[in-house]
């Protein structure tokens, strides 16, 4: 039976019971998907090493491009070589971690890199850079079937504009925090089978910290903001709150 990502969006309530299934187990599931995800996150920290130098001034913003997935075939006895047949399962949990393992890489190579921009040119310089750079680090960690991307309700590129399983997932990430929710434990996910077209979509909230406010924030310089104005005519994503939901990791795998 196809299912569009028009549906409601994957409730908290497995997400929440991974993440403590995890911590009341031991998470011995967990645990594999996780330590598996560091593993690929090792090979693509290799592949990255390569893009050190012209990611030297990318700062933490979100990537300029919409990639289109690429769908490497993955041969299994029971399914066309690009497809997922409906018989054949899926380790939701293994994806999951997967996914959580790349949200966390990007995060952090965005962080370091808006730390190093902003020491070396100043925020004006790292918004200029984001701009050029940022569609790398997307394309890069978007491989073997993986979209990676961030998305957010109020944006500042509409290119990174949330389709309808990510609006829905960001208002269920709204929900939560405003319920006292841990912000850094806000994620969903859901396998849509659908045969060939069959995806797995995760999500995780982006929470406002204290050095998103430079560009995000409610008090931007004034030449942060001429620069904003120039690159982002359309831009809404100012006026954050520290620990306010800025947006979301978006990852969605396709076979
Ligand atoms: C130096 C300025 C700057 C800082 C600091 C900054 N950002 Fe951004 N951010 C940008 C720019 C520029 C874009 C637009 C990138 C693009 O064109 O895709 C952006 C885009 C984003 C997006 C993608 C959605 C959208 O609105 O287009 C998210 C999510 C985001 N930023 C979160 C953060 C978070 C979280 C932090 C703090 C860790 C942060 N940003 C710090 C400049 C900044």
């Amino acid at each position: 039976m196809p299912r569009t990502f028009g549906g409601t969006v994957e409730t908290s309530s497995r997400p929440i019971m991974l993440v403590s299934a995890h911590r009341n187990t031991g998470g011995q599931v967990d645990e594999r998907a996780v330590s598996r995800g560091r593993r690929n996150g090792v090979k693509y920290a290799r592949r990255m090493s390569r893009f050190a130098l012209p990611l030297a001034v990318l700062i933490a913003c979100g990537s300029c491009s919409d990639p289109r997935p690429s769908r490497p075939g993955r041969p299994t006895p029971s399914a066309p070589a690009s497809s997922v047949s409906d018989a054949e399962p899926v380790d939701e949990i293994a994806l999951a971690g997967e996914a959580r393992a790349k949200a966390s890489e990007l995060a952090q190579r965005l962080q370091a890199q808006l730390q190093a921009a902003m020491a070396s040119g100043g925020p004006s310089a790292a918004v200029k850079a984001c701009q050029a750079v940022a569609p790398a680090v997307a394309a890069e960690l978007s491989r073997e079937g993986w979209t990676v991307r961030r998305t957010a309700t109020r944006l500042r590129n509409p290119a990174n504009a949330p389709d309808e399983w990510e609006r829905a997932a960001l208002s269920g990430f709204e929900q939560r925090l405003g319920a006292g929710e841990a912000a850094g434990e806000l994620e969903t996910f859901k396998l849509n089978r659908n045969g060939p077209n069959t995806s797995f979509r995760y999500a995780k909230a982006i929470v406002t910290r204290p050095v998103c406010t430079t560009c995000h924030g409610q008090a931007i310089a004034p030449a942060v903001v001429a620069t904003l104005d120039e690159l982002y005519p359309l831009d809404q994503a100012r006026g954050f709150a520290e620990g306010s939901l800025r947006g979301m990791f978006s990852l969605t795998k396709r076979w």
